[in-house]
Formats: C-alpha cells, structure tokens, sequence
C-alpha cells in the first residue's frame, strides 16, 4: 500500500488565450520538464484556463442588465457597502442570471445554482485572473466534455490512462476560506462510496462517502495558488483509484429533495405559517430594536388590500407614560364595561390586572388602525357597511403579514382585540385623527419558551364541498 502522494505543479504553462490548445500546451510543458506522464496520474486543471481557451469570456460593457438584475443590484448594493465590499454592477449580476438556473440567496454575494447544477457563490464569474477591466470569465459550459477530450487527447499521445479533474475554488457555508472543488471529471469517480467496508475495528461503515475528486481537486490547489502563482496544471501521482471511462462530476451533486440546507419555497412558506403563535407568556427582557419593527411593518404594508387603500395605520407604543396613561384609561373601561355584565369584584379584578401585565410589560406595543378617510362612500348604508368590512379585511391581511414577519425576526407576539373595546379612550389619549379606528393590539418581544400551537379543525371541517351540485 503507497504512503505517499505527489503533487507536481507544472511549469510553462503560457498565459491561455480563447483558441488555444490545452492539451497541446500541457504536452509541450510535460516535455520542457522532463516529465512523462504514468498510468494513474491525475491532471487538476484550473477552470479558469478551460474557460479562457474556450472563449468563455465577457466583457461587462456589451451586457444589458434586466429590470430584475437592477432590482437585486437595488437590493444587495447597501449589504455589499455596510461591510465593506465591492459592490457589484447591474452587468454583472445579469451575468450572473443568465448563467444561473435558481438564486438561493441574496446578501453581499448571490449564491446561486449553475445551469450546470453547482451551487456556488455568483455563479462562478470571476473578474480576477483576467486581462481587461471589464472582463469576466464565467465557468466552462460543459466542464466534464473539456476534461474527456483532454484526457483522450492526451492518451492518444502518451498511451497512459490518466484521469482530468477540471477544478475551482469554491466558499463553502459554515466555514471560512476556499476550497478546491472539481467541476468536470474524466478517468475517475467523482465520489468513492465506502458503504458496507469496515472500519479499523471491523464496524461497517453507514453513510460514508468521499468526495475523493475534491480532495484532490484542494490538494491540487495548495500547488496552484489562488491569485498570480501561474501554475495552473497540476499532476497528482500516486493516489490509487480505479480508471474508469465514462465518468461524470454529476454523482457528487446533492439531489434537491436530499439537501437540508436548500429548502423549496413551500416548504419554507409552511414552516412560516406553522412555526407563528400567539405568545401570551412574560417575554425576555432583551430590548427589541425599533429598527426591526419599522421594517416588519414595512413588509405588514406588502398586504393586499381593497382598491389597494392600504388602510392600515401602525402605532408603536414603546415602554413610558403614554402607554401606561392609555391603559390606565382603557382598564376604567374595561371595569365599567365589566360591572355592567354583573361580573364580581374578584373577576374584574383579575381581568384588570391581566390587561396591565399585557400590555404594559410587553417590550413593545403596537396599535393597528383602520384608516377610515379613503373608504369609498356609498349613498346607501348596505354598501357602506361592505366597504367598512372591506377596510377591516384588508388590515387583517397587513396584520398577518405583520406577525409572520415578526416571527421570521425571531419575535413572538399576540394579537389583542382590547382596543376595538375602547376606541374613543384610545383615540383621546393618544390624541388620534378621528379617521383613525383602534382595531388591535399587538404585544411584541423576544420569547422566553416555545408554546404548543393549538390544535386545527381538519382539512374537511373548514372546506365545504358542493356535492348537491353534483
Ligand atoms: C382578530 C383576533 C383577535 C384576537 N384577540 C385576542 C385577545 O384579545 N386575547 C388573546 O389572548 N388572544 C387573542 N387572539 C389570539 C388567538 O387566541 C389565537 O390566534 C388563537 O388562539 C390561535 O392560536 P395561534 O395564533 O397560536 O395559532 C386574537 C386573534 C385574532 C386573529
């Protein structure tokens, strides 16, 4: 069994123009450095000679950018500034689309999946390693047919059987720094399955898999450098691997339905939708930034709404005098409101001191209002009823969006109805337009426990189904 593998990086390799011949240019390099090839060899190729020779170059000034690229350029452009990088233009994040099959994620890079499949962050255009301000190369369109002309050519030549790995240089998520990656394979497995072998004390082993082409691919790399080192070709020699033919980098591409970190929207909309609760418990008292409400109501004004009024009016009450004026103020409601159903001292008593804790130790208050000046008047009061209901369905719609929202900022909050119970108390304290309907309260803050979601009628209870009609 080898103990040992080498890693020879070689020399000569010109600066590659579109056109050129790689295979060529490798065996002339093999022959200025005295180098034969032997069967078993490995040549790591870095994808940006592939690219170059194949003419996958752009350049930035010849691209329109589209109404979705200027809208992620809108998007991405303050993150990209608030930490200090450089920001990239519309061009090239057209580039970037088109090269594209999904965008996974938008921050100060776009991680996105290649039309080949490979998820990576902007679409493997890279601006460095290139001649000319404005150009870019973008990754081989068909990495594993440059690697088998390679290794066929060269077996032509030199009757070894070798493999190719074309490899890059990929940021990878949960750890910091590149590494090595292959992008085509010819000659080799891209994975080596090691299910079923033993381990050093005769366990079998579950689930092992090893991404042997980018190992290699990373050793490869500490030989290649990153930036001007210019040894863009490297021979592994000695790493024992079974030839095979027809082989693709293919196999080491996560299928989506087995990937846990890239979720579909669905399934992302229905953990949202399910994960939201109603949190009536003590929050924590770690401050909430009113920053992180203001754009949460932001969202809250994504909903749809009647004639698109957007009746929607939002308060936030922050912890002091006011708030504790106006719950002052609707408690004597709430008592007067109780004693009149005949309520005892002792259950009046518990319901005030309820609504103080509620609403005066919640980090935040907000207070949602029907706007009522851009309602539609009609001459009868039938339709002016509707348009009224129209206007309190469509701030129910903000209000939605406004808990999933808080929910996704890791915000638990309740939806309270106390103040339709006390409008004019609510409009007089905080001196509000007469327009301006008290609708709902919502406590928000940082929980300190999960609660158990309440349980949901079936699927059969909440769906009529016409079958008289039949
Ligand atoms: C219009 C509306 C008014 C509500 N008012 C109150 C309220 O005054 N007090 C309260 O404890 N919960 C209130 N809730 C919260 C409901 O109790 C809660 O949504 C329901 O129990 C389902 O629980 P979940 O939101 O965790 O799924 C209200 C919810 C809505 C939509």
């Amino acid at each position: 069994m080898k103990n040992k593998i080498d890693l020879i990086g070689l020399k000569g390799i010109p600066i590659i123009q579109p056109g050129d011949n790689i295979s060529q240019l490798i065996l002339e390099a093999l022959k200025s450095n005295n180098l034969a090839l032997e069967d078993g060899d490995i040549i790591v190729i870095a994808q940006t000679i592939i690219s170059k020779s194949n003419g996958r170059i752009r350049d930035l000034k010849s691209i329109a950018p589209s109404r979705k690229a200027i809208e992620i350029y809108k998007t991405i452009t303050p993150i990209a500034k608030s930490i200090g990088i450089p920001v990239k233009s519309p061009e090239l994040i057209q580039a970037i689309l088109e090269e594209s099959n999904e965008i996974l994620k938008k921050e100060h890079v776009l991680i996105t999946e290649t039309r080949h499949g490979f998820v990576c962050a902007n679409a493997g255009i890279d601006q460095s390693n290139v001649e000319g301000e404005y150009n870019i190369t973008l990754l081989p369109k068909n990495p594993d047919s440059d690697a088998n002309e390679i290794r066929k050519t060269l077996k032509k030549y030199t009757r070894k059987n070798i493999a190719i790995i074309i490899s890059d240089s990929f940021g990878r998520p949960f750890r910091v720094g590149a590494v090595g990656v292959a992008l085509g394979i010819s000659g080799i497995n891209a994975v080596l399955d090691k299910r079923g072998s033993k381990d050093l004390f005769g366990y079998e082993l579950q689930s092992t898999i090893v991404a042997q082409v980018d190992n290699l691919a990373s050793a490869a790399q500490l030989v290649m450098g990153e930036a001007d080192e210019g040894l863009p070709v490297v021979i592994i020699r000695g790493y024992k691997f079974d030839f095979q033919e027809n082989t693709s980098i293919k196999p080491i591409l996560r299928e989506k339905n087995s990937d846990l970190f890239r979720r579909s929207l669905s399934e992302t909309l229905s953990e949202i939708l399910k994960n939201r609760r109603s949190y009536k418990l003590k929050f924590d008292s770690r401050e909430v930034d009113l920053k992180i409400i203001e754009n949460c109501i932001e969202l809250a004004g994504w909903a749809p709404s009647a004639h698109n009024g957007q009746f929607w009016r939002y308060i936030i009450l922050e912890k002091g005098k006011v708030r504790n004026d106006l719950i002052v103020n609707m408690n004597s409601k709430l008592c007067q409101d109780l004693e009149k159903d005949g309520k005892t001292d002792t259950f009046i008593q518990k319901k005030i001191d309820k609504t103080r804790e509620n609403f005066l130790e919640s980090p935040i208050l907000v207070l949602l209002c029907l706007d009522t000046t851009e309602l539609e008047m009609y001459s009868d009061s039938e339709r002016s009823s509707n348009e009224y209901i129209l206007g309190i369905q469509s701030i129910s719609a903000s209000a939605i969006y406004f808990l999933l929202t808080l929910n996704s900022e890791n915000l638990a909050a309740c939806w309270y109805c106390a103040p339709l119970f006390s409008k004019d108390i609510v409009r007089e304290t905080l001196k509000l337009p007469s327009s301006f309907e008290p609708m709902a309260f919502f406590t928000v803050g940082y929980p300190i426990k999960k609660i158990k979601a309440p349980a949901r009628k079936k699927l059969n209870d909440i769906i009529y189904r016409l079958n008289n009609l039949r």
